[in-house]
Order: C-alpha cells, then sequence, then structure tokens
C-alpha cells in the first residue's frame, strides 16, 4: 500500500472544512515539532509531502493525505491525517485553543477514524498535554498507538528506558494499544512495524 500511490487532498482549518468520510483515516497527533509531519513524509517515503519545520507550530491545519487511490477523485485505501501540535506555548492563546478545539473535535467526533498515532519525543518522554490527549482518547473509545519519535538523538541505553517507561504508563491507558512503536524518520527506524500497525487498523 504504502509503496503505491500518495497524494495530497485538502487541508481543513476548522471542522466545516472536512472530506467526506468515505475513507479510513489514522491522524498523526502529539506536541509541536515532536515530528508528526517528519513521520508521515518517512512512512510513505515522499520528502516535502507534508512541511516540516525547525520552529514549532509549523502545521497549522488538518491536512488530509490518500494512500492508494486508483485514480484522481477515487476512493483510497487510507487516508492519513497531519494535525497541528499541542502544547505549543509561543503561539497566541486564541490560536491554541483554537487547534487544541479542532484536534479534539476531530478525534472524538470522526466516524471514520480507525487509529490514532500519538507521538512522543524519545528525549521528553509522556508529558501532562500527552496524558491530557490520552485520557479523552480512552474516553472516546479511540485506539491509538503510542509513537517514539527521534529515536536517533538518544544513547541506546537511555532509548531502552524510556521505552520501557513509555510501554508500563501506555497499560495504565484503557484504549493504548499494548505495541509501543519506536522509530526515527531520521534514520528510517520502526517504519515496517509503524506500517503493519496501519495496516492492522485499516483492515480490523
Ligand atoms: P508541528 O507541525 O509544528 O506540530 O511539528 P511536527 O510534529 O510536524 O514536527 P516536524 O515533522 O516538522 O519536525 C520538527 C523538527 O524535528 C524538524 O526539524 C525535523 O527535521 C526534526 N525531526 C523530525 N523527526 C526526526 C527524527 O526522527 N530525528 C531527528 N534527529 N530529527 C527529527
Ligand atoms: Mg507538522
Amino acid at each position: 500500500l504504502f509503496a503505491g500511490p500518495v497524494s495530497f487532498l485538502k487541508s481543513a482549518p476548522d471542522l466545516r472544512y472536512l472530506p467526506d468520510p468515505v475513507a479510513p483515516e489514522v491522524a498523526f497527533a502529539g506536541r509541536s515539532n515532536v515530528g508528526k509531519s517528519s513521520l508521515l513524509n518517512r512512512l510513505t517515503n515522499r520528502v516535502g509531502l507534508a512541511r516540516t519545520s525547525n520552529t514549532p507550530g509549523r502545521t497549522q491545519e488538518l491536512n488530509f493525505f490518500d494512500v492508494g487511490a486508483d485514480e484522481e477523485g477515487g476512493v483510497p485505501a487510507l487516508r492519513l491525517v497531519d494535525m497541528p501540535g499541542y502544547g505549543f506555548a509561543k503561539a497566541p492563546k486564541d490560536i491554541v485553543r483554537k487547534w487544541r478545539h479542532v484536534v479534539n473535535d476531530y478525534l472524538r467526533g470522526r466516524v471514520v477514524l480507525r487509529r490514532a498515532l500519538v507521538l512522543i519525543d524519545s528525549r521528553h518522554g509522556i508529558k501532562d498535554v500527552d496524558r491530557e490527549i490520552m485520557e479523552m482518547l480512552d474516553k472516546a473509545a479511540v485506539t491509538y498507538h503510542l509513537v517514539l519519535t527521534k529515536a536517533d538523538k538518544i544513547k541506546a541505553s537511555e532509548l531502552a528506558a524510556v521505552t520501557e517507561r513509555t510501554a508500563a504508563e501506555a497499560r495504565t491507558h484503557v484504549a493504548a494499544h499494548p505495541r509501543l512503536l519506536v522509530t526515527s524518520s531520521e534514520k528510517d527506524m520502526g517504519m515496517a512495524e509503524l506500517r503493519a500497525a496501519i495496516l492492522d487498523a485499516i483492515r480490523s
């Protein structure tokens, strides 16, 4: 599936602009700068498909990408959704509130959402803003994978420790999938497991 066609569908600044709910969706959530857009690009092997930046707050809308559509306008096998980051303190307060609202409402209410990916920076582990999202998903009964990102940035011993801590905390959340994914977009690590998890989600 991931070797086939991938294309940008549309950006939705708020929920009025969502595409018709005709294909299964998997959404990338997580703090600003955690690596959501980079992971989407690496996963689909499309450099620059989703816009990335060193500056937190790059992605400002819900961006939909069609994976495996045979033809222009055809129904894709999968839609990936790149979302704005949460917990970005430097953005104006009303903007942060708006993003939070859009992300939460989408995650809670989207009928075709098959799974969320909650990205966690390996260097920092789970933060309170992540816990808030996880609890919201628990309540909404939306299954999610925790995905450690930027694994290339820390030593193997530190990575082992944060992996253990994160997996242990995941077990205390009802909607968290037991399989923790460890990735590096930079070093192309963990992509086979992530692709398998996504295929699993859209086929079950
Ligand atoms: P927002 O859209 O602002 O919420 O950020 P984002 O979560 O989409 O992060 P983005 O993909 O834009 O990446 C943020 C920064 O982290 C960029 O400078 C990336 O190059 C860098 N980055 C992302 N993934 C990795 C990784 O696996 N390893 C390393 N070393 N850097 C990474
Ligand atoms: Mg982004």
